[in-house]
């Protein structure tokens, strides 16, 4: 067996020892005599894995009491409706700042069910920084202010909490959660898919406010409405058993890791040393202003892009896979979530250099 580095932007890389005890664990979890996906959601084996699930994530994120933590179905892209369904409560506005790729598809699906008011966007520097605050308009009518805090495309990413001026604040951190601290008491929703930071894909974390369960619209869905799910824990429908389970070992290997705060050093580093890299290159260049580069999603371009396919074939024979930029954007974009060790940012960097030498 030879494992790759992989910089995939989701599904991504996961810590080697989870797929270890995901492979030893296969035939028979724990006592139980079965394996976790032949296991009733109803049973009291699944409901350990269940509960360990959410206390470990509350324990890493530090959630307040008076927030619950739904794990859904339907990806990140399904909470683009679900939102605006659940938590407009008869209001006809939301504010959206846009500051990429993945905030215009969160607008785009919003704008069925209200007015969109785009608060801020950075669309005129083609998504390379955040709109400073103070230009930010917000409408107080609004049911919520929504952002994206990271731009997975772009390579774009908040680096503090935005002034709401009272409107709950909601956003979409699938690729960064858990990559660094995050005060959840200054949010009324966060949301985020599993597939970067997490675990494998198939659920979606929700974790809302209390005050803003109950007010959905008449035509969510049951198994899309957060009070029905609250009340059934998060089990209104089967959930994906095995899915929920990956998620829990990789909770706990971060925890084993020193939790969030610890994991934050390692990703400042891998981040920094990246960033060096490209630009201290002649060959590479990183368009986003400084301040606002990702921590997760390196995006380069090639001073050539004839030498794109050259690039990415090389890398692969040096074992650096996933390396394509989006193909809205182009280049390459290297994903360094938390489980991409510091060993694959510096064999990441050293080809760059190579190639760089010999092109
Ligand atoms: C920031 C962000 N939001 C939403 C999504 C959509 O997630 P999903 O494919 O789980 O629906 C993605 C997927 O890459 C993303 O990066």
């Amino acid at each position: 067996m030879s494992r790759i580095y992989n910089f995939s932007a989701g599904p991504s890389t996961l810590p080697e020892p989870v797929l270890l005890q995901a492979r030893q664990e296969m035939l028979e979890w724990r006592d139980s005599g079965m394996s976790v996906m032949e296991m009733s959601h109803r049973g009291k084996h699944f409901a350990i894995i269940a509960e360990e699930l959410e206390s470990d994530l509350r324990e890493l994120l530090a959630i307040p009491a008076n927030y619950k933590v739904l794990f859904l179905q339907g990806g990140a892209a399904a909470q683009f409706s679900l939102i605006p369904l659940n938590i407009l409560d008869g209001k006809s506005k939301a504010c959206y700042v846009n500051t990429g790729a993945w905030s215009e598809k969160a607008i785009k699906d919003a704008q069925v069910y209200c007015d969109v008011v785009v608060s801020a966007s950075a669309e005129s520097s083609k998504f390379t920084t955040i709109p400073d605050y103070s230009s930010w308009v917000l409408d107080e009518q609004a049911a919520y202010l929504h952002y994206t805090s990271n731009e997975t495309i772009h390579g774009v990413e908040f680096t503090d909490i935005p002034d709401s001026k009272g409107l709950p604040l909601v956003s979409d951190m699938s690729s960064n959660i858990l990559s660094r601290p995050v005060d959840v008491s200054q949010y009324g929703l966060i949301y985020a898919g599993t597939q970067k930071n997490m675990g494998p894909s198939g659920v979606t974390v929700v974790i809302i406010r209390d005050d803003l369960i109950g007010h959905a619209s008449k035509v969510t869905p049951s198994v899309f409405n957060y009070a029905e799910q609250s009340k059934n824990q998060s089990m209104l429908n089967t959930p994906a058993t095995y899915n929920w389970y990956l998620v829990g070992l990789v909770l706990k290997w971060l925890q084993a890791q020193g939790g969030v705060a610890a994991i934050e050093l390692r990703n400042i580093a891998k981040a920094a040393k990246l960033y060096q890299a490209i630009d201290q290159s002649s060959l590479y260049h990183n368009p986003v202003v400084v301040p606002y580069r990702s921590r997760m999603n390196v995006p380069f371009i090639l001073a050539d892009e004839n030498l794109d396919k050259a690039f990415l074939g090389a890398a692969e024979a040096n074992g650096l896979y996933e390396l394509k930029g989006h193909r809205s954007v182009g280049g390459m974009r290297a994903s360094i979530y938390n489980a991409m060790p510091e060993a694959g940012v510096d064999a990441l960097i050293a080809f760059m250099a190579e190639f760089e030498r010999t092109h």
